[in-house]
Parts: structure tokens; sequence; C-alpha cells
């Protein structure tokens, strides 16, 4: 039987591989999970596992975190004796973290196919890790599976044949509406007082937001705006806080300072089903996410993405989302004309339909496999 690893490694990898290994149940090959560790910690992975009905992976790398160079490179040492014991005949990687290029490079130079989920998105911000794992990922990629027409554009740029791209939809949205049920179900909105519509949704992780502690000062005072601004209305903030972004806060002496915030309403990340829930019912969502802007599309909630570009246009063309410079008068700005003015969506993008990770399983099954020896 021909054999297929899908690889993840970090909190947005696993809504995107879920569907896939839900739809491979009763394909015509065997589907393995690798888990290389990238991300560690309850919160952000074996939560992840649990809300996704995820199995314990097959194999789990244990890489944890380092510097880039570092991390790439365990995380290359470790797959390549996955794939020197299992000889899958085709690789799976998704998104742009750092586990999809560093699984990536091990699976072709070892003469193993690749097919990258996700592919063609381009930020045009070299600055950003991703997007030099994307340009990477996409230049050694064999199969592209495409969530949005600009990464075709992309795609065909830059030199890629259009019989390997396949237009399949979005499988972070086929976890989102197969999640929603669930979500109706979580209590998260009770166990943190909150109200529908009645609170903002704030998220924060990109190391050009956290990393430097003017650009968290800025964060404290439009936080502190909001706070004033919004306190008679009786609205809420609610901040899931990355591990990354809690101890920039903690190396910069501000973790107090906002701790102190009337209406700012603190909480560890997370888990995913609950993280629907807060989506879904927040007045508006402020994030430097990626897949953040995409989910707040399909569910039609305002979102301002406090970065200066996009890898995801088509939720700025057709979508609720707003690009913000991430500049304090900007964003108080925008907020201020968000909450009167919400952004609501054209339409739903094109197969964001629950259904891209079945068609991806078909096309592995006729078209891929098929010709991979
Ligand atoms: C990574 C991805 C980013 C994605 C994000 C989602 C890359 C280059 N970046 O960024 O695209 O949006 O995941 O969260 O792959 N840490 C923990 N516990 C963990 C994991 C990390 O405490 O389980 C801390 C460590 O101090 C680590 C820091 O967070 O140094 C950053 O983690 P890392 O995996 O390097 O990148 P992220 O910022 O999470």
């Amino acid at each position: 039987m021909k054999k297929v690893i899908s690889v993840v490694g970090a909190r947005p990898n696993f809504m995107k591989v879920a569907p896939i290994y839900h739809s491979s149940k009763d394909a015509k090959f065997e589907h393995k999970i690798v888990h290389t560790g990238q991300h560690y910690d309850y919160n952000l992975s074996d939560s992840f596992f649990i809300d996704l009905e995820l199995p314990k992976p097959d194999y789990f790398l244990g890489v944890g975190s380092g510097s880039h160079s570092v991390q790439t490179a365990k995380i290359m040492m470790e797959f390549e004796k996955v794939l020197e014991i299992e000889k899958p005949d085709l690789v799976i990687v998704v998104g742009d973290v750092n586990s999809t290029i560093a699984c990536g490079l091990v699976a072709v130079k070892m003469g193993i196919k690749l097919a990258h989920i996700e592919a063609g998105l381009r930020s045009g911000d070299r600055a950003m890790p991703e997007e030099i794992n994307r340009i990477a990922t996409d230049s050694i990629s064999d199969y592209y599976f495409i969530t949005e027409q600009s990464a075709q554009d992309h795609l065909i740029f830059s030199g890629i044949s259009e019989e390997k791209i396949f237009f399949v939809g979005n499988t972070m949205i086929d976890s989102l509406v197969k999640g929603l049920e669930k979500a109706e179900l979580s209590s998260v909105l009770e166990n943190y007082q909150l109200t529908p519509g009645e609170y903002i949704l704030a998220t924060l992780h990109r190391p050009s937001n956290v990393d430097n502690k003017q650009s968290l000062e800025d964060f404290y005072e439009v936080f502190q705006s909001i706070s004033k601004n919004i306190k008679s209305k009786n609205i809420k903030i609610v901040f899931p806080i990355h591990p990354r972004t809690t101890s920039k806060l903690a190396e910069f002496g501000l973790l107090e300072k906002f701790k102190s915030l009337e209406n700012l309403v603190m909480i560890p990340p997370s888990p995913y089903i609950d993280f629907l829930k807060l989506m879904k019912y927040s007045k508006l969502v402020m994030t430097d996410s990626g897949g953040i802007q995409e989910e707040t599309t399909y569910l039609d909630v305002p979102c301002l993405t406090l970065r200066t570009t996009t890898e995801r246009p088509i939720t700025i063309e057709i979508g609720s989302n707003l690009l913000i410079q991430p500049e304090k008068n900007k964003i108080i700005d925008a907020l201020d004309n968000s909450l009167k003015n919400p952004k609501k969506r054209i339409k739903v993008p094109l197969l964001w339909d629950g259904q891209a990770a079945s068609r991806i399983v078909k096309i592995i099954e006729n078209k891929i496999l098929q010709f991979t020896s």
C-alpha cells in the first residue's frame, strides 16, 4: 500500500492537517502524521489534537524552540530518520512555519515527492520568516494545493506549470465548519463573563509587533484608549496571549501594566474550539495572525489586521478584513471607524465550503500516487 506522511509542527498546522487525516481514513493509501514538536506547550499543541479529534502522532520529534537555524536543522535531522524508516511515496507539508520548509527539504533531498498545502501565498515582505518559508517551500514542491486565486498567479509567475497546481479551497475552513457545532457547546464566554457582541478579541504574536518594547507600549496605549472610550458601553477586550508575547511583556517589565487595564481580559492561548466561539461572537477582531484573517472572513466578523501586508488578499477583496498599519493612532482611528461602521464580507471565498480535504485526498489518489513510483 502506498504511504503518505503529513507534517505538523506549530499551532496553525494542526487545523490544516486534521481534515486530511479524517478524509483519508478510507483512502487507498496509508496516512501517517509526524509532529516535529516546534510547538510543545499543552495550550499550543495537545489541546488542538483533542479538539480536532486527531490521534497521537505516529512520530513526535520533540525539537522544541531555538533560533530559526537551530530549529530548522534539528527538525531536518530528526525527520530524515523518519523518512529512512517509513520510505513514504509522498510528504505533505502545510502553511509557512519552520517545520514546513525543514521537512520539505528533507523529503526532496531524499527523492520523495512533496505536496504543499496552502501553497503560493505571498505577502511580498521578506522580513517575515514565513515569507521566506513560503518561497523556499514552493520552489522545491512537486504539487501545490491552493486556497485562493492570488496563489495561482504567484506560482504561475514563478514558473510552476499549471497542471501541478490544484485549487481545492481551504482545509483550515474545513476544520472551522466541522468545529462550529462543538463551539456552540463551549462555555468559554461564561467562563470569562463575556456577552456575545460585547467584546473585542485581540491576538498579537508577530516578532515585528511584539519583539520590541516601544511597539508593546503602543499596544498598551491602544488598549487603554479602547478601555477609556468604551467603558460606558461595558465592552471588554479579550486577549489570549501567545507565549512569545508573554515572555516579551515580562522581559520589558510591562506585564503588570497590561494586567492593570480595566476591561482587558488576559487569558492563556485558547484551545481551538473555545477560540472559534470567541471569534464567532466577538464584535471585532484585532490580530496580526495569518489564519485568523481567513477564519473571520468565513464567519463574517470584522477584522483589523495589524500588519503592513497580507499574504491573503482575498480576505480584503471580498472578506471582512482590513489591513491597518500597526501604529498607535492609525489603530485607534481604525477601531473607532470599525466599531461605528463594521466591514462585512461580500461573499464566502470560492471553495471555502468544508470540502477541501476530500478534494485533496481524491487528487492524491487519482493524480499523484498513480504517477509516483
Ligand atoms: C510560529 C510560526 C508562525 C506562526 C506561530 C503560531 C515560524 C517561523 N513561525 O511562530 O508562523 O504564526 O508559530 O503560533 O515557524 N514557545 C513556547 N511554547 C511553545 C512554542 C513556543 O513557550 O510550545 C515560545 C518559545 O519561547 C519560543 C517562542 O515561543 O522561542 C516562539 O516560538 P517559535 O515556534 O519559534 O515561533 P512562533 O512565534 O510561535
